[in-house]
């Protein structure tokens, strides 16, 4: 059996990589068109960073598991093709800043119709509107080559971050189609390394609007807590014990209750947007209304952050020094799409403060891009003046105790597992005082701070 994959992104590569290394006797080929994307997953330094993913590539990779941007030829020679392109919101014309941008999707579906012979199942991976697979099928049946397909629609749960043992222990596995003939087949792929029971199917658009409401549920969580913890800051109760307390209720559960700075990510956001504008499209105010407060809930936790940094170091911070730690979304990836950080330090250069940034897997370009682009006006036009804005109060360095040196305050905006393990009496020594800390993340020891000398400020607990 042969495999291709479009797209070799963050659901593409990882989840090809773990097909490939479950499943030796079927040929799974990723194709893109990013060339440089392609070359980093043939090489030693892979394009997506995740615990434990370069040993499952090097496995696979020669063996069954081929990087290219042979898409032509991966699709001709596929029996079984996934489309896992990126669908970010729109942000021109008719649904800007809320529907999700189709044109990658539907470029692949013609792609697929005019390079393909025989019968082909083609996979939905990436996340999508209900009723999509609708606009694929009758673009696939354009085919001139007389080709047939079957269309599935098999959407990803995996978190960054944890991808690979999510990959390879699923909660579960869903699969939406009309024939039962390719559902099998796909079943059959993952049932080479996950239980029958875990493997679920049902009609294709229960599957593709299970993804959305999946990504509904656990932002309304995150945005949930959030809103608590405002209220904590104002009346001494404190955030985690809250969540200790409302998640041993088993109809609650502890998972996902962590208050922070705001949730990031390239999908939660855009996946409640999507459902937002589809419930606007069928007439459903109250329902598009429910959804979209998750939303506004967020950008105002990210914003409070800023606000609360400002207000609490006397009311300015222009012209101070502030140690960034982390930039990522979450700990232990590399991806910044929508990560808090960029808003909280978008809001923090408008007031003139001095940055100094460090992430142990973010690349200085990837940082200033982030921070531009945050910076430009809707039509993605920067201002001269925030260009060098960003150019003169921007620094990114290698080590956390670089970033705070003589730095004012440190704003810890992601919760990698270095950070807890600092010698905060070293750093407390290089800093301004007073010297405040704001933990966007509750991962810091505050007693132990406090103690040192820290002023510290974290989410859900007042001062
Ligand atoms: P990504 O942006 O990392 O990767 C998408 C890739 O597709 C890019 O490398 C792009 O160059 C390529 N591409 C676009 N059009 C193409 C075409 N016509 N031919 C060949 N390559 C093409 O996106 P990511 O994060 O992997 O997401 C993909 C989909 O999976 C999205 O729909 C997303 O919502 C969904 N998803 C993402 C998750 C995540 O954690 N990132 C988790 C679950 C689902």
């Amino acid at each position: 059996m042969k495999i291709c994959c479009i797209g070799a992104g963050y659901v593409g590569g990882p989840t090809m990589a773990m097909i490939a290394k479950q499943c030796p006797e079927i040929s799974v080929h990723v194709v893109d068109l990013n060339q440089s994307r392609i070359d980093a997953w043939n090489s030693d330094e892979l394009p997506v960073y995740e615990p434990g993913l370069y040993e499952v590539v090097r496995e696979a990779r020669g063996r069954n598991l081929t990087f290219s941007t042979n898409v032509d030829q991966a699709i001709a020679e596929a029996d079984m093709i996934f489309i896992a392109v990126n669908t970010p919101t729109k942000h021109f014309g008719m649904g800007a800043g809320r529907a999700a941008n189709l044109e990658f999707i539907e470029k692949c579906a013609r792609q697929i119709a005019k390079v393909s012979e025989g019968h082909k199942i083609v996979v939905e991976k990436s996340t999508l509107p209900v009723r999509t697979a609708e606009a694929v099928k009758r673009i696939l049946s354009s085919s001139s080559n007389g080709a047939t397909f079957d269309v599935l629609s098999n959407p990803e749960f995996l978190a960054e971050g944890t991808a690979i043992e999510d990959l390879l222990d699923p909660d579960r596995v869903l699969i939406g189609g009309e024939s039962q003939a390719a559902v099998k087949a796909l079943a059959d792929v993952y049932g080479q390394w996950v239980a029958r029971e875990k493997i679920l199917t049902t009609n294709l658009w229960s599957s593709e609007l299970s993804k959305l409401t999946a990504n509904a549920f656990l932002a309304q969580r995150v945005s949930s807590i959030n809103a608590i913890s405002a209220l904590c800051e104002e009346t001494e109760a404190d955030i985690d014990e809250v969540s200790r307390a409302i998640g041993t209720d088993s109809r609650i559960g502890p998972k996902f209750l962590k208050a922070s700075v705001g949730f990031g990510g390239s999908c939660f956001q855009k996946d409640i947007l999507n459902l937002v504008y589809l419930c606007e499209h069928f007439g459903l105010r109250e329902v598009a209304d429910y959804w979209e407060q998750v939303v506004i809930m967020n950008d105002y936790q990210k914003r409070r952050f800023a606000e609360r940094i400002c207000r609490t170091m006397f009311n300015t911070v222009s012209d101070k020094k502030i140690a960034i730690w982390g930039f990522a979304f979450k700990k232990d990836t590399n991806d910044t799409r929508e990560s808090a950080a960029i808003y909280v330090c978008r809001d923090l250069l408008r007031e003139r403060a001095r940055l100094v940034i460090y992430d142990p897997k973010v690349s200085k370009e990837t940082i200033v891009s982030e921070l531009l682009t945050a910076l430009s006006d809707l039509s993605g036009t920067i201002s001269e003046t925030d260009r060098e804005l960003v150019q003169s109060n921007v620094t990114v360095v290698n080590d956390a105790y670089d970033a705070a040196n003589n730095a004012h305050a440190i704003a810890v905006l992601t919760e990698w597992d270095e950070f807890r393990e600092l010698d905060y009496e070293r750093i407390y020594d290089t800093m301004q005082k007073p010297a405040f800390v704001y933990d966007g993340r509750n991962i810091l020891d505050r007693q132990k701070l406090t103690k040192i000398g820290f002023e510290i400020f974290a989410i859900g607990k007042s001062n």
